[in-house]
């Protein structure tokens, strides 16, 4: 949990976007700590997405600011975001399933070897630092076979691994969960508690059963005159649910965003 004395890695303050004059987010503060699950929260449409890519180099945004570790940024590719620590793993798997799992972690930049060699792929080191890739989060599997002889969940996992880099400090997934079953989410948090202990800051974009497992949230406001507006961003608590006229939700505890409870059931 944030304390007074860590500083938030990553901060976005006063985030705008706008498509083609409407306004997408607006003004979005949100502070990220190291070693903290943080969810985004909001309805269909209300930003989540939009956020991430603003995050991660995929779109620009129309204003604000973004600092990692105190320093200003703007990354413009997702390219330059992974160089700065912000590494991404987007809801649709991107992942090539005719390849072997090993190829799908490096494809693209895969280790080479000898001038005279002509640069060759130095696949004894592909093959090794896959196998130690997928063993940093927990997975022992044959890094040679195919992508497509592995499950779902285990595909996830390697985009998550290809995603990492020993620089990483920032962690995003965009819909995690989507497709996984309630075992799966138990594997993919076991796999997201070990790195939290590693000191990432993850962050979740929708998704109810991550929701559900967040330590913090933060609500995108998906409707109103100010569509896309942070809500702030708050922790988990127990609350008096039907007192606190949030009556029914599950568990008996709600994020705390700002003066709002916010049942992560909601959006
Ligand atoms: N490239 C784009 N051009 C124009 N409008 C866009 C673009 N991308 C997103 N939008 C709009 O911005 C709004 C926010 O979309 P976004 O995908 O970020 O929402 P979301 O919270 O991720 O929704 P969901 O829960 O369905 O994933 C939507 O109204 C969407 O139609
Ligand atoms: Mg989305």
């Amino acid at each position: 949990m944030c304390s007074a004395s860590v500083q938030p890695v990553l901060q976005l303050a006063g985030i705008d976007k706008q498509f083609a004059g409407n306004p997408v987010l607006s003004g979005v503060q949100l502070n990220l700590y190291p070693g903290e699950i943080h969810a985004l929260m909001g309805q269909n449409g209300a930003g989540k997405s939009t956020l991430i890519k603003v995050l991660t180099g995929v779109l620009e945004s129309s204003g604000g600011e973004m600092r990692l570790s105190g320093q200003l940024i703007r990354p413009d590719s997702p390219l330059a975001a992974q160089k700065l620590g912000i590494s991404t793993v987007y809801q649709e798997v991107n992942l090539c399933p005719n390849l072997s799992v090993a190829e799908n972690v490096f494809a693209g930049r895969y280790p080479r070897y000898g001038l005279s060699q002509g640069y060759r792929i130095d696949w004894g080191s592909v093959h090794r630092r896959a196998r130690e890739l997928l063993a940093r989060i927990g997975l022992d599997i044959d890094v040679t076979q195919l992508l497509s002889s592995y499950p779902v969940a285990v595909q996830q996992l390697v985009a998550i691994a290809r995603a990492l880099g020993v620089e990483s400090k920032v962690l995003i997934l965009d819909e995690p969960t989507s497709s996984l079953d309630e075992d799966e989410v138990q594997k993919l948090f076991e796999v997201l508690r070990r790195l939290r202990g590693e000191g990432l800051a993850i962050v979740f974009g929708g998704g109810r059963p991550a929701r559900q497992r967040a330590e913090r949230a933060c609500a995108l406001a998906g409707k109103g005159p100010r569509p896309g507006r942070a809500l702030a961003s708050g922790g988990r608590e127990r609350t008096c649910g039907r007192s606190a006229g949030l009556g029914g939700f599950a568990g008996g505890w709600a994020y705390r965003v700002g003066t709002l409870a916010v049942w992560p059931g909601i959006g």
